[in-house]
This record gives structure tokens, sequence and C-alpha cells, in this order.
């Protein structure tokens, strides 16, 4: 955009670094009904890659032999990115994991387990015989590979001293990455902020780490919770494509990196994605996981460069700026959509004909908007092809 924002924005170079980790192959892929082909993950990984994500999920090794053949592979194929692989916290899954990511030049294991009370159940380990797994695991992970990233998994409804004394154990581990997990989307910004801020400045050794923030959607939280995470100091942020993900869906990676960009004033954070890769990811990730983008979803819906209101449609016309605060472009889409429908105005009629090669004089445009209202009354959209009819039949009938 212009001085709208230009004014106020620091520029890239001034501004502190936050690593874009994608998770659309593995927590976006958990989905139900997500599955994705081989060759589907493999052309997503590149896209990813291509577009400038640091970070790639690129899947859950042990989960499957399938899992294991898209991790290997992508992780051989990847140009840039750093591959990580997921894995449980015991050592057969952390050993399947690094076999899968160790063929990448930037390989990266990530293990976690569920520190909260209802996960701490489910293997039905104490406090003090989970903090022992943490610190076997953590380390056997780190002797495979120099870059480890631990998760607490239900971080948010940890208990506060539990929280910090784990992390405390995967850091001395050799952990130096702590993914901050909002398993279930129960945080709200507030306490996101607050929560990374406090363990910054409380868990010893937490200085040497990067912090990421990892949200789910339950309470359609997860964008706002994942920036306040990062104005509390998160350094990461964990995302996937259209937010795909299990129930509501993780952090939407188009939403936290376009609000980067179009709020720098306020968040002077830089991402190395190119945005303009945006839009067609978005429908790549769409067609191969089978999960259609809402219409109105922010940044890739159907809608949310479209408008049809008069008013709306004036504005855009005289100035951009009135009605959008990205350009299209910014996120790789050709144009801003006029829809004509039955809320237009004689303004956008008039320069959607024009587009169309008809320039009519007032008195002709006045009897074709009649004849549109008409029509938009009965249609809820007005294609180009409907307006060349109303056009002709109008010079024809004359
Ligand atoms: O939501 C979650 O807790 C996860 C972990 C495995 C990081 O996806
Ligand atoms: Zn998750």
């Amino acid at each position: 955009m212009t001085d709208q924002t230009n004014n106020r924005v620091p520029s890239s170079a001034s501004k502190e670094r936050v690593v874009i980790f994608d998770t659309t192959l593995r927590d976006g892929e958990q989905s139900p009904g997500a599955t994705m082909t081989h060759a589907e993950k493999l052309e997503i990984a590149g896209l990813l890659d291509e577009m400038g994500v640091d970070i790639i999920e690129a899947g859950f090794p042990i989960a499957s032999e399938g899992d294991f053949r898209a991790v290997s592979e992508i992780a051989k194929n990847s140009k840039n990115a750093v591959i990580c692989g997921l894995a449980r916290a015991n050592i057969k899954d952390i050993d399947r994991c690094w076999e899968a990511v160790k063929g990448a030049a930037q390989p990266r294991i990530h293990t976690f387990i569920g520190t909260s009370p209802l996960h701490r159940a489910i293997p039905n380990l104490d406090m003090d015989q989970m903090a022992e797994r943490i610190h076997e695991t953590v380390t056997h992970a780190r002797n495979l590979c120099d870059n480890v990233q631990w998760s607490p998994m239900d971080a948010t409804r940890t208990e506060w001293d539990y929280l910090c004394r784990t992390i405390e154990i995967a850091i001395k581990a050799g952990a130096s990455t702590i993914n901050i997990p909002d398993t279930v989307g129960y945080t709200a910004p507030v306490e996101s902020a607050d929560l990374i801020r406090r363990l910054i400045a409380t868990v010893p050794g937490a200085d040497e780490v990067i912090f990421a923030t990892h949200c789910h959607n339950d309470l359609g939280m997860a964008t706002a919770n994942a920036l306040a995470a990062v104005a509390g100091g998160a350094r990461q942020i964990e995302c996937t494509i259209n937010g795909l993900g299990e129930r509501a869906g993780n952090t939407a990676l188009e939403e936290v990196v376009m609000a980067l960009k179009v709020r720098g004033d306020i968040m002077p954070y830089a991402t190395g994605i190119d945005t303009t890769k945006i839009m067609n990811i978005s429908r790549r990730v769409a067609t191969v996981s089978g999960f259609p983008v809402q219409f109105n979803k922010a940044i890739v819906g159907k809608n949310a460069f479209a408008h049809e209101s008069g008013i709306h449609q004036d504005g855009m016309l005289k100035n951009a700026e009135t009605f959008e605060i990205m350009r299209p472009s910014d996120v790789g889409l050709a144009e801003t959509n006029i829809v004509m429908g039955k809320h237009s105005g004689r303004a956008a009629l008039r320069s959607k004909l024009h587009d169309l090669g008809y320039d009519l004089a007032d008195n002709q445009l006045k009897d074709v908007f009649v004849r549109f209202k008409e029509l938009a009354d009965r249609k809820k959209e007005v294609y180009d092809e409907d307006l060349i009819a109303l056009v002709n039949v109008g010079i024809d009938g004359e």
C-alpha cells in the first residue's frame, strides 16, 4: 500500500526476524479426511520451500511407512528449509524420526510429551517419572541431531511450576527450540503473551533457546494467540496453510505473515516469506487436502478481495485503500474482484462495462442499470455474460 502504512512501518532490515515453521504436512494432515498422497506431499513441500518457509515439519515418521517415505524424500529434496520430523518421547520414535530426516541438509528432530495433568494420566507417569523420560529422550535426540525441538503438549493447561521444571530439563538435555503448544486452543491472547514472557524470565537457560508458539483454533483465537506470543518473546510461529489442522485447525500461515507485514508499525517482526506465493499454495492445499477454503476466510477466501456494495465499489474505484488494507498482488492475486450484484451501484456498472469494451452514453447506461437491478434481484451474482446480454438486448431493441 502507499503511505497508509509505509510512513509508520520500520524497514525489514530494522525488524527482528520471526521463524516460520509450517506443519501443514504433519498437524494439518492429521485433520480427519485431509490425507495427502506421496506426490501431493512432495509438491506441497516444494512450494513451502520456494515461498521461504524456514522449517517444514514434513510428517510423523513412526506413524506409517508412507509418512516415513514422504519425510525421507522431502528431507533429500529440500533446498533451503530445515526439515523436521515429529517423534513421541520414546527411543523407537526418535530413532525412526532421525532415520527419516537425516538426509536433509538441515535436519531437526521434534519430540514431545503431554505435560498437563490430563495428558500425564495417559502414559500413567507421575511427575518425576515424566521428568526422567524428558531428560532421557531429549538427550537421546540430541546425541543424534544438533537441532532438537521439544514440546510440552497441552502446555497452556500444565501447572506453572511443572511446566518450568520440564522446560529446564529439556534445555539442559540439549533442546535448542522450546515449543509451547496450546493444544486444545484454550488460551487467550493476554495469557499467551504473558506465558511466554514469564517463561523466558523464569526458566534457567531460557535466553539461550528459541521459544515457539503453536496454537489451535478451537475458540477462533489461534492467530491472535500466536501474535501475542511473539509480543511476549516467542520467535518461531508454528502454522499451517489455510489453518488446516485437527478440529478447528491451527494458526493460519497466511494470516500471521500478512498481519506482520501489514501491521509492522505495531509488530516490527520480519519473516522470510514471499507473500506473492500465498494464493497459489492456498489453492493447492485446498485441492489436495479436499478442504475448501471458506469464502470469507482472511487473506485467501474467495471474498477476501471482493466487493459488491455500491458504496464500497465506488470507494474502491476512486482509491483502493478506501476498503482494502493490502493489495491483492501482495498475496499473488491479479486484481480486486468487483462482484456485480443487487448492492452494486451505477459507477461500478459503468466501470465493469468499460472493462468489457462498452462505453455507453448516459441514457443507455441508465436503461441498462434499471434492467441490471431487475436481474440482480433474481440472481445472486450477475456475471460478465449477463451484462453483455443486457447491453446487447438494449442495443438490438433500439
Ligand atoms: O498441538 C500439539 O500439542 C501438537 C504437538 C505435537 C506439538 O501438535
Ligand atoms: Zn498441534
